[in-house]
């Protein structure tokens, strides 16, 4: 049910004929877990809002993770070449397209905020919140430290996922506090470790994943020679951390239950992904 309702409102954004359209639609659309949406829904529900409120926003993220991944996967960074369970973009079309269609989605995601049905003090809320953590403040600059950081310490490691991965679950549950009608900080903590857990849950399954169940290669990060908790713990004891800080998370939710029930529900259900 929610996932019919964030995937019909993921097609209705794009509508247009033509290369940049196609080459959108085709990232949009072409499958995912929809997490960030899903988070952003739970996150209003918990404070007592409508899911139904923060679908835009939610909605408006889920275009700036596509973005991410396009670029993140492009021949100067990852260079990967399956990305759900497809061809990346610069594969199926071509690099420049994959540069464009990125920009092209992260740009329509301030205007799907912008004209979200909500008021204009939310939206503007939204806005500030999807340009703070998608940009040079939280995953970008997320994705700078992936690519420049060499023999880093399981701490810093753990910094460079709360950017590059945990400022947009953070933006998330922003984004579903603000559709409830709240400041946007509630959830933070929950969000903070959730992104933690998440990304190391990432890295585990790029070592020990079944690519045909992931969607995207496996070893991407032993080809690129990249500094990862499970580089420096190894598998087992980055799964206890997965456990910890999603504990750390669930535990964090406890003023909020029991309307925080499906976003609980949700984390836990994450230390076992396979995808
Ligand atoms: C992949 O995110 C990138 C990371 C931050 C680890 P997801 O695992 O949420 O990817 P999709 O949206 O399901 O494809
Ligand atoms: C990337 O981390 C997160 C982004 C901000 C896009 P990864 O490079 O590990 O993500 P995957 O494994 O390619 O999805
Ligand atoms: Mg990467
Ligand atoms: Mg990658
Ligand atoms: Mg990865």
């Amino acid at each position: 049910m929610r996932k019919n309702q964030i995937e019909e409102y993921l097609k209705s954004i794009i509508k247009e004929e033509g290369l940049l359209y196609d080459a959108m639609r085709y990232s949009l659309l072409g499958g995912g877990k929809r997490l960030r949406v899903q988070l952003a829904m739970m996150a209003s529900a918990a404070l007592g809002g409508k899911e139904e409120d923060a679908l835009p926003y939610g909605a408006a993220l889920e275009c700036i993770h596509t973005y991410s991944l396009i670029h993140d996967d492009l021949p100067c960074m990852d260079d990967d070449d399956l990305r759900r369970g497809r061809p990346t973009l610069h594969k199926q079309f071509d690099e420049a397209t994959a540069v464009l269609a990125g920009d092209g989605l992260l740009t329509l995601a301030f205007s799907i905020a912008a004209r979200a049905p909500l008021s204009p003090q939310q939206n503007l809320a939204a806005v500030k919140v999807l340009s703070d953590s998608a940009g040079a403040y939280g995953m970008v600059e997320g994705q700078v430290l992936d690519m420049t950081l060499s023999g880093a310490s399981e701490d810093e490691i753990l910094e460079m996922y709360r950017y590059k991965t945990g400022a947009l679950l953070c933006a998330a549950v922003s984004l579903g506090a603000i559709a409830a009608g709240g400041k946007g900080d509630e959830l933070r903590t929950f969000a903070e470790n959730l992104g933690v857990a998440f990304q190391i849950q990432d890295d585990i399954l790029d070592i020990i994943g079944d690519e045909a169940i992931l969607g995207k290669p496996v070893k991407s990060d032993q080809k690129n020679e990249k500094n990862t908790v499970v580089s420096i713990i190894g598998i087992e004891e980055a799964k206890k951390r997965v456990r910890l800080y999603t504990e750390k998370a669930i535990d964090s939710l406890a003023p909020f239950m029991p309307n925080a029930q499906a976003l609980s529900a949700l984390a836990e259900s994450l230390i076992e992904r396979k995808m």
